[in-house]
């Protein structure tokens, strides 16, 4: 808070999240596999992280039916994908998507790690395998773009990523 000359006060404010510091390095059961997830495991990652609102609220065999065609759709979406598994249980803890055009953009899309395993450098990890895919196979001068939310800009600064002006729009269609 800061008084100006006229005696008012101005207030700032901002997002403080409370964090700890992730874990040095991943976890060593844990490997990064370069494949898109499958519709279970992709679901239970958007349920653990709180995406998975349809997921959730499905409930008869034509409702589920219908959230697992839809996610079968995103996923059939990405150009490459990213996968942690858990070698000991064999789960998925996580996953990230590529989107794109292969020649001119790309997009980042549902990095998500399970809420049970976050702050172990799993997503760094996960964008790292992105990162290396696009450093194979982008060519010079395309564009890679992902959205996120207030706060996450340290997670992406370690890949390069900056912040840009950007215009977007949530369709409200029935
Ligand atoms: C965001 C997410 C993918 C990060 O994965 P993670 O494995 O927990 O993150 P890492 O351990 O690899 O974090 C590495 C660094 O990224 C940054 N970071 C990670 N999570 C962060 C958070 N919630 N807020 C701010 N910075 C964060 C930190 O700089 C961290 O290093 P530090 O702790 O030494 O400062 C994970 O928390 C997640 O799935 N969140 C819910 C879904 C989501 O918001 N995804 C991003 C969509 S755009």
């Amino acid at each position: 808070m800061v008084r100006e000359i006229n005696g008012h006060y101005l207030c700032f404010a901002g997002l403080i999240e409370e964090r700890e510091k992730s874990l040095g390095s991943m976890p060593p059961t844990v490997r990064i596999v370069g494949r898109v997830p499958g519709v279970k495991e992709f679901q239970r990652l958007q349920v653990s992280v709180g995406w998975g609102k349809e997921v959730v609220e499905a409930k008869s065999p034509t409702e589920l039916a219908a959230v697992d065609a839809m996610t079968e759709k995103v996923l059939a979406a990405a150009i490459f994908g990213v996968v942690a598994m858990d070698t000991v249980s064999g789960d998925a803890v996580g996953c990230a998507l590529l989107l794109g055009d292969g020649v001119s953009y790309y997009y980042v899309k549902d990095v998500m790690v399970h809420k049970n395993w976050q702050g172990r450098r799993i997503g760094t990890a996960l964008m790292q395998g992105l990162t290396d895919w696009l450093g194979k196979n982008a060519r010079k001068g395309a564009l890679v773009g992902l959205f996120t939310r207030d706060g996450l800009e340290p997670f992406y600064k370690q890949f390069g990523f900056a912040n840009g002006f950007a215009m977007l729009r949530y369709m409200d269609n029935k």
